[in-house]
C-alpha cells in the first residue's frame, strides 16, 4: 500500500559523516493553517515558504472546492483570495484530503458552521482515523455528521445552519480539536470557549489574532482558557511560513547517531509547544548548540548547530511533554537505540492514533533491527544499544506513514547493516526534499530494496 499508488521501497546504507546545511522546508501545521485562514479572510493572502507536501496541496485544492482563489506564483509562495468567515461554498464534488488527519479535521471545523455539505474521504491510512473527536464537539454548534462505523471518512458533514457558540474542554490533548472548533467557532455568534488541561501546538491561536480576530488565552488552574470572540471579519495577511521542527528532527538526529557528523539547521522553530524533542535530545546528551536566536514568520526559531554524540544517555520522557513533541516519538526511539541505556516514553497512546499506530510499527521495525524494546498501550521503552550497536539488517514495514519511513532511513545511515523501508513514498506528504537534502548531507540512500 502507499500514499500515492505504487510503493517505493527505498534503503539506507551505513553513511560516511553528514556535513553541511540542511535547509528543511516550511511547517507543515502552519502552512495548512495559512491556507484554511486565508480562504476565510476578506481578500487576498500571500504566503511564502510552504510546505509544497502532499497533505498541504490537498488542503489547497480543498480550499479552492470551498470558493477560494488558491494560486502558486513560484516555488513556496501562494496567494489566496479569500471569501470571508461564512462565506464557503458548497464543493461539487468529494473533498479528498489524502493522508492528512491536520486537512480534514481542521476543514471539517472550517465549514461545520456554514449552512453548507460536504462529503470527504482520504487514502487508506487516514480512512482509519478517528473523526468522532472533531464531530463530536461539531455537534454541539448544531452540524451533522455522517460516517462510517467508528467516525470513520468516508463522511458527510452538514453544516448548521443557525449556529450556537460552543465552551469545550478537549478530553484528549490534541491541537487538531482544538483548531477544528476555533475554526467553527468563527462563524458562530457569540464566544466560544475551548479550555485544554495540557498546552499543545498553538499556531491556530497566533494565526487567529495575526488575522484580526478578538482571541484571548488564559492560563488557569483547568488549563488555557481559550476564548474566541465570532463573527469577526478576518484580515488578508502575508505569512512568512517559518522551517518545520518536525522535519528537522530528521537531519538533526540523523547527524547525532552517525559518526563524525557536523551539520547545521538553520531556523528551527522554538515554540514552547513544539520543542519537547530538543529538550530531551540534550537531556540524553547531545551536541547541540542553539545559536542566533530570532523571530521568523512570528516564531521564535534558532539556528541548529548538531554534532555527532557518541555518548547519549537513555532518559524518562516525562509524560506531560507529550504534547510539545507528539510526532517525534518515531525519530527519538531511533535515537534511544543508538544511546547507552533505557529510553522510557510514558503517555503516548495518542501515537495509535496517527498515520499509523506508530508505537507499533516502531517496535517491530525496532525488534526487527535487533533492538529489545518494550510496549503497553501507552508506553515505549527502548533498549540502547550504544552508539553504532544496532545490528539493522532488515526490512521495516510503513504502513502509509512518512514519519515512520524518514525515521527507519536515519537509523539505516547509522546501523551495521543496511535497513530498506516496504515503501518511501509517503513521504512526499510532509517532507519531499528528504532524499536529496539527506544524500547531499552524506548519507547513502537508494531506491532500492535489501
Ligand atoms: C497537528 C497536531 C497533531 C500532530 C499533527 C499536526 C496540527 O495532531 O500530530 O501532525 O497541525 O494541529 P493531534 O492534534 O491529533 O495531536
Amino acid at each position: 500500500m502507499s500514499a500515492t499508488g505504487s510503493a517505493q521501497p527505498m534503503t539506507a546504507r551505513k553513511s560516511g559523516p553528514l556535513v553541511g546545511t540542511a535547509a528543511v522546508p516550511g511547517d507543515k501545521s502552519i502552512s495548512h493553517r495559512a491556507l484554511i485562514f486565508g480562504a476565510m479572510a476578506v481578500g487576498e493572502t500571500r504566503i511564502s515558504g510552504l510546505l509544497e507536501g502532499q497533505d498541504v496541496l490537498d488542503t489547497a485544492k480543498a480550499m479552492q472546492a470551498f470558493g477560494a482563489t488558491v494560486i502558486r506564483q513560484g516555488q513556496g509562495l501562494w496567494s489566496v483570495q479569500g471569501v470571508g468567515v461564512g462565506g464557503f461554498r458548497e464543493p461539487s464534488d468529494v473533498i479528498d484530503c489524502g493522508n492528512s488527519g491536520t486537512g480534514v479535521r481542521l476543514i471539517m471545523g472550517a465549514m461545520a458552521t456554514t449552512p453548507i455539505t460536504a462529503t470527504f474521504t482520504g487514502d487508506a491510512s487516514l480512512r482509519k482515523r478517528p473523526m468522532g473527536r472533531v464531530t463530536d464537539p461539531l455537534a454541539l454548534f448544531g452540524t451533522q455528521a455522517f460516517g462510517r462505523k467508528g467516525g470513520r471518512l468516508p463522511m458527510t458533514v452538514v453544516g448548521a445552519v443557525n449556529p450556537v457558540p460552543v465552551r469545550y474542554a478537549l478530553p484528549v490533548a490534541s491541537a487538531q480539536v482544538k483548531s477544528a472548533v476555533l475554526l467553527a467557532g468563527l462563524n458562530a455568534p457569540g464566544q466560544t470557549v475551548v479550555i485544554e488541561k495540557e498546552p499543545t501546538r498553538d499556531h491556530s491561536e497566533r494565526m487567529l489574532m495575526g488575522f484580526g480576530a478578538t482571541l484571548t488565552v488564559e492560563k488557569t488552574a483547568e488549563g488555557n482558557v481559550i476564548t474566541l470572540t465570532g463573527q469577526p471579519e478576518l484580515r488578508p495577511q502575508t505569512v512568512a511560513v517559518p522551517r518545520d521542527p518536525s522535519s528537522a528532527a530528521f537531519p538533526v538526529c540523523a547527524a547525532l547517531i552517525v559518526e563524525g557528523s557536523d551539520i547545521v539547521v538553520p531556523g528551527v522553530s522554538q515554540n514552547l509547544t513544539r520543542n519537547g524533542l530538543y529538550l530531551t535530545l540534550v537531556e540524553m546528551g547531545a551536541e547541540i548548540e542553539f545559536q542566533d536566536p530570532r523571530t521568523e514568520g512570528g516564531e521564535p526559531v534558532a539556528d541548529l548547530h548538531v554534532r555527532f554524540s557518541g555518548a547519549m544517555q537513555g532518559v524518562e520522557v516525562p509524560p506531560e511533554r507529550a504534547p510539545s513533541m507528539i510526532d517525534e516519538y518515531p525519530i527519538l526511539s531511533v535515537v534511544a537505540a543508538f544511546a547507552t541505556g533505557k529510553t522510557v516514553m510514558r503517555g503516548i497512546r495518542e501515537l495509535r492514533v496517527k498515520e499509523s499506530d506508530r508505537i507499533d510499527a516502531m517496535a517491530r521495525g525496532l525488534e526487527a533491527c535487533g533492538v529489545t524494546v518494550e510496549e503497553d498501550e501507552d508506553t515505549l521503552i527502548v533498549h540502547g544499544m550504544g552508539a553504532g550497536g544496532v545490528p539493522g539488517g532488515a526490512t521495516a514495514r510503513t504502513f502509509i506513514d512518512h514519519r515512520i519511513a524518514m525515521s527507519f532511513l536515519v537509523a539505516g545511515m547509522a546501523a551495521r547493516a543496511p535497513i530498506s523501508v516496504d515503501d518511501a513514498s509517503p513521504i512526499l506528504t510532509s517532507f519531499p526534499i528528504f532524499e536529496s537534502l539527506m544524500s547531499g548531507l552524506g548519507a547513502a540512500l537508494s531506491r532500492d530494496a535489501r
